[in-house]
C-alpha cells in the first residue's frame, strides 16, 4: 500500500474590520510611526471590537469559510484542532466552541497551545492523524484575540500584536504531495521572558493580579528577539538541508511574522530573495497562531501544485520549527 500524507486541500482566513493604526498608537502611548515601521515593520493591524467576542468569533469565520470553498459538510469532519494562546476561555477548548458554532457534531476537538509556533505544532499532530488512514478530513485552525491580552498602555508591547483567525483542510493523499517533513522544538527557559503572568493556576485571578496589570502580555523583547533571530533562521535551514533543498527549489518561505527584521533574517540565511517570502506583517501585525494560515490564504492564488513551501515559527515557550510542504492544489 502506498503511503498516506496529508495535504492541505483549502485555505481561508478572516480578519476583524477594525484597523488600529500607528497613527492611534501615537495617540495612545509614546511611540512615532516612525519607531514603530523600522523596528518591526508594523503599520496597521485588525482588532475585534464588541462585547463578549472572543476568539472563536475569528475561527468561526474562518472554518466557515473554509467548509464552503472545499464543499464540506460539517459533519464530514473528523477533528478540529485549534491553536490558540488566547481561548475564549480557561475551559472548555475554543475548538469545541469552533465546532459548535459551525455545526461541525460528528469530531472530536481540542486546544493546542505553543504560543506563536502552534499552528505548526497544531499542522504536525493533525497530519499524523491523517496519515494513520483513520481520519479522512481534520481541519486546523490558527487563531488568536491578541487585543484581549495587549496593554494598550505599555508601549514595548501594544504596537506588535492585532487579531486574526485562519484555517486548513487536511486530507489524505497517496501522491507525493502534503506534509513532507517537520522539525519542531521547545525550551522551558523561554518561559522567563515571553508570557501572561497571571490568569492560570499559578497565579489565579485577584484584584492584586489585575490592579498590577498582570493579565497581559509580558515581553522581554531584545531577549525573545535575539532568540527568535537565530533559531528560527536555524530550524529553516535545517529543514533544508535534511530535506535536500536549495533557495532554487523553495517556492516561498511562510514566517510567522513577529517582527520583519527575523524574517529577513531567516529569508538571508535561506538564501532567499524577497519575492519568495510571504511577508504581511505591514497589515496585520503579529497574529500569533494567525500569522501563518493568513499568508497562505492571501498568496494562495499564486501557488501551483507541488510548490514547495517551508512554513517556520517562533514564539513564546520558547517554542519553533519549520515544516516542509508541498502545495498540493492549483489555485483555490
Ligand atoms: O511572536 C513571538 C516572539 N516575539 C518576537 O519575536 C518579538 C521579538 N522582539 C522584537 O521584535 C523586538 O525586540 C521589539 C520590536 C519588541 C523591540 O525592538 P528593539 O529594537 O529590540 O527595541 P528595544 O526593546 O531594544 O528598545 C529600544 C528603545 C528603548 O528605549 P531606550 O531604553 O533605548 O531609551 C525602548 O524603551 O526603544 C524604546 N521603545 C519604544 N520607543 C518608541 C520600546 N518600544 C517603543 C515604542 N515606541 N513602541
Amino acid at each position: 500500500m502506498s503511503k498516506i500524507n496529508a495535504a492541505i486541500t483549502g485555505i481561508h482566513a478572516w480578519v476583524p474590520d477594525y484597523i488600529l493604526t500607528n497613527k492611534e498608537l501615537e495617540t495612545m502611548v509614546d511611540t512615532t510611526e516612525e519607531w514603530i515601521m523600522s523596528r518591526t515593520g508594523i503599520k496597521e493591524r485588525h482588532i475585534l471590537k464588541g462585547k463578549e467576542q472572543g476568539t472563536s468569533v475569528l475561527g468561526t469565520k474562518a472554518v466557515e469559510g473554509l467548509l464552503k470553498k472545499t464543499n464540506t459538510a460539517p459533519d464530514e469532519v473528523d477533528l478540529v484542532i485549534c491553536a490558540t494562546a488566547t481561548p475564549d476561555m480557561l475551559f472548555p477548548a475554543t475548538a469545541t466552541i469552533i465546532s459548535d458554532l459551525v455545526g461541525i457534531k460528528n469530531a472530536f476537538s481540542f486546544d493546542l497551545n505553543a504560543a506563536c509556533s502552534g499552528f505548526l505544532f497544531a499542522l504536525e499532530t493533525g497530519r499524523r492523524y491523517v496519515e494513520s488512514g483513520q481520519y479522512k478530513k481534520v481541519i486546523i485552525v490558527g487563531a488568536d484575540k491578541m487585543s484581549a491580552i495587549t496593554d494598550y498602555t505599555d508601549r514595548t508591547t501594544c504596537v506588535l500584536f492585532g487579531d486574526a483567525g485562519g484555517a486548513v483542510l487536511l486530507e489524505p493523499t497517496t501522491e507525493n504531495l502534503g506534509i513532507i517533513d517537520s522539525a519542531l522544538y521547545s525550551d522551558g527557559f523561554g518561559r522567563n521572558y515571553l508570557y501572561q503572568k497571571a490568569g492560570g493556576s499559578v497565579r489565579p485571578p485577584t484584584h492584586e493580579t489585575v490592579d498590577a496589570r498582570e493579565h497581559y502580555i509580558y515581553q522581554e523583547g531584545q531577549a525573545v528577539f535575539k532568540f527568535a533571530v537565530t533559531k528560527m533562521a536555524d530550524v529553516s535551514v535545517e529543514i533544508m538541508k535534511k530535506n535536500n533543498l536549495t533557495s532554487d527549489d523553495i517556492a516561498y518561505l511562510v514566517p510567522h511574522q513577529a517582527n520583519m527584521r527575523i524574517v529577513d533574517a531567516t529569508a538571508r540565511r535561506m538564501g532567499l530573495e524577497k519575492e519568495k517570502v510571504m511577508i504581511n506583517i505591514e497589515r496585520y501585525g503579529n497574529t500569533t497562531n494567525g500569522t501563518i494560515p493568513l499568508c497562505l490564504y492571501e498568496w494562495a492564488s499564486k501557488l501551483k501544485k507541488g510548490d514547495n513551501l517551508i512554513l517556520s515559527a517562533f514564539g513564546g515557550g520558547f517554542t519553533w520549527g519549520s515544516i516542509y510542504l508541498k502545495w498540493a492544489i492549483d489555485g483555490v
